[in-house]
């Protein structure tokens, strides 16, 4: 029997009417991580959203599974590749915005503060020069920026709190709210990273939380739980209101902050943050070669606990 939350689970979220798109969910088991892929079932035009470069962290190898099967799914659907979007820098997995721009022609894109997040990194890796968001990604969003998915309008929500410059992209009636939201019955995502705010992290959700209750909301990461052992990734504003664990209605901000942060401080780094950072905040590229032809990743020592 197939493991659900070791394989590449694919799911189609049909979309509902006028102004609301179609959505598939690519999961992807190595880091619970889940793609989207976002499109107008009118001019079947797509946005890509964080969609992942496999990477393997014992062998430092990199392999395009998650890619070849998102753009296979693309293919199959008969779409084309508008977007190529990412929410915000991950930490836990390695992005594949510049493989996807390159494969498909597509612009790619994340939010506007990215470069104050690559400030911080620039500094924890000694790497002064190394980031520049407005070389590798051709559009950097700002809040309550407006643009099309096909004939779709698409608006941007600066959702900060997981990182200092994550965005939220609502289309018609479907919101990538990548590390704001977990499922309702796993409540948020953690907001300890350099740069990171609790306090911003229940604001952005509150701000999430106001969009209309039917809005199909599609989180960036599921784990399962005890009681669920299969991946899930869409719930409704309304679910999230009264069923989340962590945000449900009643909820006072100070019982979420304190939470928050208390589980926030039983957790330690994500095995790939510090290969996927230096390659994310490069757009998904490696450093350039050296002379030898190879590709060498930066590790600083004794900076995290
Ligand atoms: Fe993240």
């Amino acid at each position: 029997m197939t493991d659900p939350l070791n394989s590449p689970v694919v799911r189609h979220s049909p979309s509902t009417g006028a102004a609301s798109p179609d959505v598939w969910g690519i999961y992807e088991p190595d880091t619970g991580s889940i793609q989207y892929i976002c499109a107008d079932p009118a001019t079947k035009k797509a946005a890509l959203i964080d969609v992942v470069w496999n990477f393997d962290p014992k062998n430092y190898r990199f392999s395009t599974e998650s890619i070849d099967q998102v753009l296979g799914i693309v293919q199959d659907q008969g779409l084309s590749v508008e977007w190529v979007l990412d929410t915000h820098p991950h930490a836990d997995h390695v992005m594949a915005s510049a493989h996807l721009k390159e494969r498909t022609g597509a612009p790619n894109a994340i939010g506007a503060l990215v470069p104050e997040i690559a400030r911080i990194w620039a500094d924890l890796y000694n790497l002064p020069d190394a980031f520049d968001p407005n070389r590798d990604f051709d559009h950097l969003f700002k809040e309550g920026e407006t643009f099309k998915i096909g004939e779709l309008d698409t608006k941007v929500m600066l959702s900060p709190g997981h990182t200092l410059g994550s965005i939220t992209y609502v289309c018609g009636d479907a919101a990538f709210v990548h590390d704001t939201l977990m499922q309702p019955d796993a409540g948020t995502s953690r907001s300890d990273f350099p740069g990171g705010k609790t306090t911003e992290l229940w604001d952005s959700i509150q701000d999430i939380l106001a969009l209309p209750g039917d809005t199909r909301l599609y989180i960036g990461h599921d784990y399962s739980t005890k009681e669920r052992d299969e991946p899930m990734w869409e719930a409704t504003v309304d679910d999230h209101k009264a069923n989340n664990i962590h945000v449900k209605d009643g909820t006072k901000r100070e019982e979420y902050i304190e939470r928050r942060q208390s589980r926030d401080a039983t957790l330690s780094l994500p095995d790939r943050i510090l290969a996927a950072l230096q390659i994310n905040l490069r757009g998904g590229r490696l450093p350039s070669s050296e002379g030898d032809g190879n590709h060498y990743l930066k590790l600083p020592v004794n900076r995290f606990d």
